[in-house]
C-alpha cells in the first residue's frame, strides 16, 4: 500500500509536538527530568510527583519536608534549583481541577422537587 508522503509529515509533525513521556517513570521529558528521575523514584512512585500541583515555594517545601522527616537526602544548590524549575514548570498549580458545578437550569427538572 502507498502512504501520501503529505500524511507520513503530517502524522510525523503531530507526534513531534506531542509532550514527551517517560514511559518508565511517567515524568514529562523536558530539562531538568533526569535530575528528577535520578532523585525522586527511590522510595515512592513517580507517580507521587507527577500527580502534584505546585508552585516553586511549595516544591521547595514539599522537599524540605523530606528532607527533615523522611530522610531525604540534601542536594547540591544548582541540582535543587533544576529539579525545581522543572518541577514548577510541568506541574504547576492549577486553581480549579474540578468541573464548575452544574447550572441549575441544567438540572433535571425533577430535581425542583426533591428539597
Ligand atoms: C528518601 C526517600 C524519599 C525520596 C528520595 C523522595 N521522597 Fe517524596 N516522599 C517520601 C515519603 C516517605 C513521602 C510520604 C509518602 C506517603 O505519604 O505515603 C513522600 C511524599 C512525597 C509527595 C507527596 C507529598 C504530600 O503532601 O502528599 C511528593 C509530591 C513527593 N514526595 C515528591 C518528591 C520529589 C519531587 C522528590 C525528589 C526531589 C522526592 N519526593 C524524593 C520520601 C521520599
Amino acid at each position: 500500500m502507498r502512504v501520501p508522503f503529505g500524511f507520513v509529515v503530517l502524522l510525523l509533525s503531530a507526534e513531534l509536538n506531542a509532550t514527551d513521556i517517560d514511559n518508565s517513570s511517567g515524568l514529562i521529558m523536558s530539562p531538568g527530568w533526569e535530575q528528577v528521575r535520578a532523585h525522586c523514584g527511590g522510595c515512592h512512585s513517580y507517580a507521587l510527583v507527577t500527580s502534584q500541583r505546585a508552585d516553586r515555594n511549595t516544591w521547595l517545601d514539599i522537599i524540605r519536608w523530606m528532607q527533615e522527616t523522611q530522610n531525604l537526602w540534601q542536594f547540591q544548590p544548582e541540582v535543587e534549583a533544576k529539579i525545581l524549575d522543572y518541577l514548577a514548570t510541568n506541574y504547576p498549580p492549577q486553581p480549579n481541577r474540578r468541573r464548575a458545578p452544574i447550572p441549575p437550569s441544567l438540572m433535571p427538572r425533577n430535581m425542583d422537587k426533591v428539597q
